[in-house]
């Protein structure tokens, strides 16, 4: 059975107040989700959301984490690190990642595999910018973010991980992709992994949809056969929006 799910993705948003303050309140208003609901919040919040959210089916994700074990890398944060707040997932891949911080196929299968090592699940996000999709180059695209950070994981690993699907020119724009264009690509992503793993394999893989997804299109792309729900920037920070996000799935 494939899991359906609601990520937020706080991304840099929030002190450690106001973060705890949108925890607190989404702790008592999700009690019982009809999917694995997630947020992603920035390191300084894990250990405390974690703490707080133990007993709610809320988990807790990172949004990144460093491409080395240990040692003498100032300022950034392992996968153990991570792993030892209480968090349980991990977000890799993000657009913001890619571009802003020229993390590449490279890096990314890195820390894939350090990630999955600590015991973490992984939401990896793909995902074209506008000019290749204007030049219909989104499979191609896709096709070699998967091939690059996530084809070579065994069947055993390749269950720790939830694909998100967000086409770079619809984050953060208001610009969404038609239910179409997210059905389209998500079963195109799912016969990639068909043809890495088996159609069991793809069958049971959670592929999110992200990208100005909020609360008035989100039955819309759930709808959708093989969008199995949605990894949430914006609307994530706003507890009315990601519950009825939730309750949308
Ligand atoms: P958005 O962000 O919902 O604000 O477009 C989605 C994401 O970047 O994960």
């Amino acid at each position: 059975m494939r899991t359906r799910m609601v990520a937020g993705n706080w991304k840099m948003n929030m002190n450690l107040q106001e973060g705890v303050a949108l925890a607190t309140e989404l702790k008592q208003r999700v009690t019982n989700p009809g999917c694995e609901v997630v947020i992603g919040t920035p390191f300084i919040h894990l250990t405390e959301v974690s703490r707080l959210l133990e007993g709610s089916p809320i988990r807790v994700a990172a949004e990144n984490c460093a491409d080395q074990v240990k040692g003498a890398y100032t300022g950034e944060v392992s996968a153990a690190m991570v792993r030892s707040t209480g968090a349980t997932y991990c977000i890799l891949g993000h657009s913001e990642r890619r571009a802003y911080y020229h993390e590449t196929a490279e890096i990314l299968k890195k820390k894939v595999d350090l990630a999955l090592a600590e015991g973490l699940r992984v939401i990896f996000c793909i995902g074209e910018v506008k000019e290749e999709r204007e030049s219909n180059r989104q499979n191609e695209v896709v096709a070699a973010q998967l091939e690059g950070s996530l084809f070579h994981l065994s069947e055993e690993q390749w269950k720790q991980i939830t694909l998100a699907y967000e086409p770079v020119w619809a984050i953060g724009t208001g610009l969404t992709a038609t239910p179409e264009q997210a059905q389209d690509m998500h079963a195109y992503i799912r016969s990639l992994v068909a043809k890495h793993y088996g159609e069991q394999v793809a069958e049971d893989t959670t592929i999110l949809y992200g990208g100005s997804c909020n609360e008035k299109n989100a039955a819309e792309l759930f709808a959708n056969r093989d969008v199995d729900g949605g990894l949430i920037g914006g609307a994530s920070l706003v507890a009315d929006k990601f519950c009825a996000i939730i309750a949308a799935r």
